[in-house]
């Protein structure tokens, strides 16, 4: 038997005697998400624990993640499996410009993409993610919305829906942010036929140029059900979980040396089964304030049908 395997094996063991669910992001390393019970994209893990009986969660992702499923879930022990991944674009935005933004423009909405830290989603109206984005937006009465943090989704929720007026702020993903035009024409050129599906963390420019915009999620199943090849512009890890699972497939990566997200790669098997067995980690906890608001943007995106 491979050491690899030994290990998921040992995670496994482990997880089912101290009765611990282990989550991971699609961003994970392949090696991490095979030894999780669920995978999938975040508000999807968060859904996922909330219908659980295990009382410990360890989330394979960044803090925003497991902060996440601590709102969905705040009767159970949530556990970030490394305490340095965070996403920087959730950080972006101190919540003191949001509060400071709705004294001066009373009325308007401010709307929160999940990749957010909890606090500032306390100070925010609705909470949407990639895929509830237009959904959520289109579902508000009032034209001028604040759209917090990434410009670039924003900017994509803004491209459907003409009849909004989006008021974007400097905010986005560093990874996304990478990818140019130019990639793309690359990428083409280089799998001539292939379709392209990106993340709307993308620039204007690589959305505009893509056959298909979406979630992880979303990704995952345009590329499996493509009948030709399919050029995978988001973190590598949906490509690697991909070209794993189904070899047969014709799937390129988007400009490969942009696309890895350090912060979703800390978490390694051998750190996984430490915090399994209680060693290491980082307990989320949140202030009951925070955690009342930040519960109440997220119930209002459920409510409008996120
Ligand atoms: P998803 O919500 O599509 O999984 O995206 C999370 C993320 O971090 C995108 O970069
Ligand atoms: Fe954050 Fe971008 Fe990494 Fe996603 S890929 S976790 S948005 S930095």
């Amino acid at each position: 038997m491979k050491k690899g395997q030994r290990l998921t094996d040992l995670i496994g063991e482990e997880k089912a005697r101290r009765g611990v669910l282990v989550l991971a992001h699609t961003y994970q390393p392949p090696a991490v998400q095979a030894a999780a019970d669920v995978t999938g994209d975040s508000f999807a893990l968060a859904r996922a624990a909330k219908g659980r009986p295990e009382k410990r969660v360890v989330m394979c992702g960044v803090r925003f993640m497991a902060e996440t499923v601590k709102l969905l879930s705040p009767e159970k022990e949530v556990l970030l499996a490394d305490a340095r991944a965070s996403c920087p674009m959730a950080e972006q935005i101190e919540p003191a410009r949001v509060l400071a933004f709705k004294k001066e423009n009373p009325g308007v909405p401010v709307v929160a993409y999940i990749n957010t830290t909890a606090a500032l989603k306390a100070v925010c109206d609705v909470c949407v993610t990639s895929s509830s984005a237009v959904r959520i937006v289109s579902s508000l009465r009032e034209k001028d919305i604040l759209f917090i943090p990434d410009q670039n989704l924003g900017a994509w929720v803004q491209s459907r829906l003409p009849e909004k007026h989006l008021i974007l702020w400097d905010g986005c993903c560093p990874v996304h942010r990478a990818l140019t035009a130019a990639d793309v024409i690359k990428a083409k050129k280089a799998h001539p036929g292939a379709l392209l599906a990106v993340h709307p963390e993308c620039l204007p420019e690589v959305t505009r140029l893509a056959d298909m915009v979406g979630s992880t999620a979303e990704i995952i199943a345009y590329a499996l059900a493509a009948e030709r090849g399919v050029i995978i512009g988001t973190e590598r890890g949906v490509w690697d979980l991909l070209k794993q699972r189904h070899p047969e497939k014709e799937l390129y990566l988007l400009a490969p040396r942009k696309l890895t997200c350090p912060d979703m790669k800390y978490t390694t098997p051998r750190a996984l089964l430490g915090c399994v067995r209680g060693a290491g980690g980082e307990i989320i906890e949140l202030d009951p304030a925070v955690m009342r608001g930040a519960a109440r943007c997220v119930e209002k995106m459920l409510e409008l049908g996120g």
